[in-house]
């Protein structure tokens, strides 16, 4: 077992840090306050080869491997959380899927400009009365013979304002259950498709979280990821991946806030010494360090068997539910060592700790891991 990073993995997690420090940091409490989307900096991302990670060169990628794609979230989410979901929506959901199960046209068509960054992706499997229970689709897309017919709505759809493809999971067959379910590439431009109101969050609010509507959208056949009745098993499995993402957003949510009040604690005196030597701080900082380390430590696994072509279902769904547990508990932790700095904006620790929730709820809830992770269990 080999522990060392590669030169490469050190190189693409220092171009992560620096663009998050030196880029991403200046603006992120005012994109915070505003909720504004960093419509530039997401451009940049893709420069840098940053929106489609793993995706193949021939298709616009980068080519590099999961265990890349980790480091660049924690660094990226250290900072703006915001930012990172846009960037892990776009790789592990869209790009992944497409490049995993799509036909030759539909990735040239739409992976390429996804994959260089020059377009944004979207994935909609949520709705009003189908969020952990994923199976029970109300939008339906009724088979027309060259097309599908589209209706219905989605709920919280991260890069819903700003994607121009998004990939939607609807039912064709209710008798058929969930092998009745399709996942269909549908264009922003196609007609009857509504981009509705955007949520005011209590956390990632420059992210672009949207309701969408279909109304009679008509969607070409050959828009259809997969064998007819495969949308369900597309979604799971793109979700497996996605979770390796989400876990390493969590971990970079938690790794910021602790880098934060490690040096905060250095710095800040009281009762005649730094608060760091005062036992009670010292062992917070020893509980959030060894909670992150083994959260990493998980995130890194997932992503290794991923790269080993090996099954990730339970792994990426404990990386999740670890780090998630783990960035939302040391945040707080990160706002009680900064006392009553932790509880403003300045100092960065309760945006911090706004962004981890997201991460407990977003592609699948605690809850939903726990069912991923004792399923996997008892199976015989
Ligand atoms: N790979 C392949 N197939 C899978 C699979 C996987 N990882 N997981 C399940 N399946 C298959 C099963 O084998 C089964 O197929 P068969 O009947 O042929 O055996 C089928 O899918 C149905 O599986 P289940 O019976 O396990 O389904 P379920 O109804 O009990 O639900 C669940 C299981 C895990 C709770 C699932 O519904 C789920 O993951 N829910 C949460 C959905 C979710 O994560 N939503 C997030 C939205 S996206 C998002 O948040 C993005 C964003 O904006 C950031």
């Amino acid at each position: 077992m080999n522990f060392e990073m590669t030169e490469e993995h050190i190189a693409v997690r220092d171009a992560a840090r620096d663009f998050a420090q030196n880029v991403l940091k200046p603006g992120v409490i005012e994109r915070d306050n505003t909720q504004t989307f960093p419509t530039e900096y997401i451009k940049q991302l893709g420069e840098l080869g940053f929106m489609g990670m793993m995706v193949d060169p021939k298709y616009g990628g980068s080519g590099m491997d999961t265990i890349s794609y980790v480091l660049a979230m924690e660094e990226i989410s250290k900072v703006d959380a915001s930012t990172s979901v846009c960037m892990s929506v776009n790789n592990s959901l869209v790009c992944w899927g497409l490049e995993t199960f799509g036909t030759e046209e539909q990735k040239q068509k739409y992976l390429v400009p996804l994959a260089k960054g020059e377009k944004i992706g979207a994935f909609c499997l949520s709705e009003p009365e189908a969020g952990s229970d994923a199976t029970s689709q109300r939008t339906t897309a009724i088979d027309m013979g060259d097309h599908y017919l589209l209706n219905g709505t989605k709920n919280w759809i991260t890069n819903g304002g700003t994607a121009s493809t998004y990939l939607v999971i609807a039912q064709t067959d209710t008798d058929k259950g969930h092998k009745g379910i399709n996942a269909l590439i549908v264009e922003r431009d196609m007609e009857g498709f509504i981009v509705g109101a955007k949520e005011d969050k209590l956390g990632i609010r420059g992210s672009d979280t949207h309701t969408l509507m279909f109304q009679d959208v008509k969607v070409p056949k050959e828009n259809r990821i997969g064998e007819d009745g495969f949308g369900f098993k597309f979604a799971m499995k793109t979700l497996s991946g996605g979770r390796i993402g989400i876990a390493s957003q969590a971990l970079g949510i938690a790794s910021g806030a602790y880098e934060l009040a490690l040096a905060y604690s250095k710095e800040r005196k009281a009762f005649g010494k730094e608060i760091s030597k005062h036992q009670a701080i010292a062992f917070k900082l020893a509980d959030m360090a060894t909670q992150i380390e083994a959260a990493r430590l998980l995130c890194l696994k997932s992503a290794w068997l991923k790269d080993n072509k090996m099954n990730y279902d339970q792994a990426s769904s404990m990386a999740k539910l670890y780090a998630s547990e783990v960035a939302m508990k040391q945040t707080v932790e990160a706002v009680q060592i900064h006392g009553g700095y932790g509880f403003v904006k300045e100092y960065h620790v309760e945006r911090l700790m706004r962004d981890a929730k997201i991460t407990q709820i977003y592609e699948g809830t605690s809850e939903v891991q726990k069912i991923v992770i004792s399923r996997n269990l008892l199976r015989d």
